[in-house]
């Protein structure tokens, strides 16, 4: 159940109506189908979290199924280990443009299960809710809000993804039911590995840790390499930090190159166990 983000009591959530909780607050839902959870007094600047371009380059390049085999992992895994018909909620922090819900929930395929997600930037959010709106998602909802107060009850979510973005581990201890499961996906040590080639004078790879204190269930690695269009190139670039940080020169090199691009995620899956809660 969501939260209301200024006094935290539950939001009771009625079609075509604002959100609204028993303290008089509320939220009106737009027209595209998402609500805005983020009070203006919570925001630390004036458009949070990814910009357009790299929403539009990560909604076109996702949309083209080059990721796909981590969805595939993660939903392979969920069958594997909750495959008994118990998960109700899959909730997204960071959630973009919300592509690893829908994937996630054609892999599925259980109208059972409600699909929920937050991403600080509402434009991305935005794409979300239209996407879901235009492939009729009844069971998916979208809000704006930030990862470290996530808008939501406590205890009631069975599968949180985090897929390279940020979170509160508090946060996402507080949301999960026991025995509920959390996917943080990471760069693993030779992600992007071509493009890194061109942007720094030394590479030293680094391997990434799991979060110490929460119990770490399982670890995947799913690798592969990519075959881009330099079109192709150009969006996974813009997708990633390097947009900001790397100037036009390194830029061309790395769009130019006509090598394959290798793709390297480290899942870590925790599990809250009750003694955790
Ligand atoms: C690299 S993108 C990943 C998006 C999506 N998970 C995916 O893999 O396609 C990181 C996302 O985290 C969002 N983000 C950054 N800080 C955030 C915060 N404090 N709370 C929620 N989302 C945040 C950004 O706006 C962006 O959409
Ligand atoms: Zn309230």
């Amino acid at each position: 159940m969501w939260q209301c983000p200024l006094c935290a009591s539950p939001l009771s959530v009625q079609t075509n109506q604002p959100w609204r909780c028993d303290n008089g607050h509320s939220f009106d839902v737009a027209k595209q189908g998402y609500v805005n959870l983020l009070p203006v007094q919570f925001k630390k600047s004036l458009q949070p979290g990814d910009d357009k371009a790299m929403v539009q380059a990560r909604e076109a390049f996702l949309n083209a199924g080059f990721y796909d085999p981590l969805i595939q992992a993660i939903g392979a895994d969920i069958r594997t280990h909750r495959g008994d018909n118990t998960v109700r909620s899959i909730y997204d922090a960071g959630c973009g443009e919300g592509y690893y819900l829908r994937q996630l929930s054609a892999l599925l395929d259980d109208p059972q299960i409600v699909y929920q997600g937050n991403d600080i930037a509402k434009n991305a959010v935005i794409r979300a809710a239209k996407q879901a709106q235009q492939h009729q998602l009844t069971q998916h909802q979208y809000v704006v809000a930030s990862s470290f107060h996530l808008p939501l009850q406590s205890n009631q979510i069975d599968v949180l993804l985090q897929i390279f973005a940020p979170i509160d581990s508090a946060e996402a201890l507080r949301v999960l039911n026991t025995g509920g499961l959390w996917y943080q996906v990471v760069p693993n040590q030779s992600h992007l590995q071509e493009f890194k080639a061109h942007l720094y004078d030394t590479v030293t790879p680094h391997a990434p840790q799991a979060l110490p204190d929460i119990a770490l269930v399982r670890e995947l690695d799913v690798a592969f390499t990519l075959t881009l269009t330099s079109i192709q190139k150009s969006q996974l670039f813009t997708m990633t930090p390097y947009a900001h940080s790397a100037n036009a020169i390194k830029r061309a090199l790395c769009i130019d190159d006509p090598s394959a691009v290798t793709i390297d995620f480290k899942i870590f899956v925790y599990q809250l166990t009750a003694e955790q809660e």
